[in-house]
């Protein structure tokens, strides 16, 4: 049989839709700000482009697999753990698939750390408006799970979950730090004085903050995200989302404390105990985060995350000032509105989403670095044309 040649055409058309699309992908939260073109020619000039790496292993173990990056990936979480608030030595984590990779480990983890309390099954308690991939993986790992309603901003019920709660058994908590639909914040003071009055006989706290933990650590609202002063015991964030990775990936922090609870499993052929669910980690992944970081810098992240939600508040004014019934919480980046006509939902790919308390069909913006105020004019012009009845077709 002949090797099917490449057709460059077909990729190409491919490659221009894809860059063209880019432009007006503001209803999903993928910074397409991607900067990785040097990147990616040094990766092919210095001959990795033909090497098979993988992160196989505990990075922070001597590998049996030389080729590997385990030492940009140490880099990586020795840079982020102080910013979420870790004393120094006392931050585990790795750089994951993605944000529900990261989500996998705290649900898994922290059933683990329970199961070192308590004999007492736990109980697994989320937002209704928390992601998706939480109930998918509370399911996955046959937990008994409360789904707690939500307020209209999208945060939990803080009265409902303590209805909720039952303090006779374990308590894995997920909040959710910025809802995917509303960017809600689970309110954490409320959630602890529940915890400390109740008495739960065991607890564990993971944070979801997939979207929003990209950028609060590097915002006035640092301490949401800081484990120093909100004690969670682990936190998963996407890298593709607020920092722009062109694929999935993301990190997961825990603390030494929680590895330890895990269940050691040795692997002799991977040298020991391996923490991680899957075997096989990229190990390309930490290497561009490496690159990004001695990129941007912490200044450099602050002036993205400024921006964003500046130009959230933009979108927002611009909303008002058209009397378009619109909503964004304080600390977001996320704009939420009546849903409009399904060639805007096309051309900008909006998400559709249905809240009765907020007049039923809805869609949102959330505002990453490539939607500037030029774009959101544009946005803007387009929700207008759409109310006088027109269409880009007409
Ligand atoms: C709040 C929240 N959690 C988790 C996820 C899943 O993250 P990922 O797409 O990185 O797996 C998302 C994705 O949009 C999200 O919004």
């Amino acid at each position: 049989m002949t090797t099917p040649a490449i057709d460059i055409n077909y990729l190409n058309t491919f490659a221009r839709k894809m860059v063209q699309e880019k432009k007006s992908a503001v209803g999903f939260p993928c910074n397409q700000n991607v900067k990785l073109a040097d990147f990616y020619h040094w990766y092919a000039v210095s001959g990795l482009a033909d090497v098979a790496m993988n992160n196989v292993g505990d990075p922070r173990k001597p590998s049996l697999y030389a080729l590997n990056t385990h030492e940009f990936e140490n880099q990586v979480i020795d840079f982020f753990s102080p910013l979420y608030g870790f004393s120094p030595g006392e931050a585990w984590g790795f750089v994951t698939n993605s944000g529900t990779d990261g989500n996998n480990h705290g649900i898994y983890f922290g059933v683990n750390v329970l199961s070192s309390l308590s004999e007492i099954k736990p109980i697994l308690y989320v937002s209704e408006e928390a992601h998706y991939s939480i109930k998918r993986l509370g399911d996955l790992q046959g937990l008994d799970m409360r789904q707690i309603p939500t307020n209209v901003r999208g945060e939990i019920e803080v009265q409902a979950f303590e209805q909720a709660l039952d303090p006779s058994r374990p308590a894995l908590i997920v909040i959710a730090v910025g809802t995917t639909f509303k960017g809600g914040i689970d309110n954490q003071d409320a959630i602890d004085e529940i915890l400390t009055r109740k008495k739960p006989v065991a607890v564990y706290r993971h944070v979801d903050a997939a979207l929003f933990g990209g950028f609060l650590p590097f915002s006035e609202n640092a301490h949401i995200v800081n484990h120093d002063v909100r004690k969670y015991d682990s936190i998963a964030v996407s890298g593709h989302k607020f920092f722009g990775f062109d694929e999935p990936l993301g990190i997961f922090m825990t603390t030494n404390k929680v590895l330890a609870k895990q269940n050691p499993f040795q692997v002799s052929y991977l040298n020991g105990s391996v923490p991680t669910i899957s075997c096989s980690r990229s190990a390309l992944a930490p290497l561009k985060f490496w690159w990004q970081i001695h990129n941007t810098g912490v200044d450099g992240y602050r002036r993205q995350a400024d921006l964003i939600l500046k130009n959230a508040v933009y979108l927002k004014h611009r909303l008002d000032e058209i009397n378009y019934p619109a909503w964004k919480n304080d600390i977001s980046n996320t704009v939420y509105f009546l849903r409009p006509g399904d060639w805007v939902m096309k051309k900008w790919s909006l998400a559709p989403y249905e809240d009765d308390r907020l007049g039923g069909k809805l869609a949102h913006d959330i505002v990453m670095r490539h939607e500037g105020m030029h774009t959101i004019d544009r946005f803007i012009d387009d929700l207008l044309l759409d109310q006088r009845g027109g269409s880009q077709t007409d």
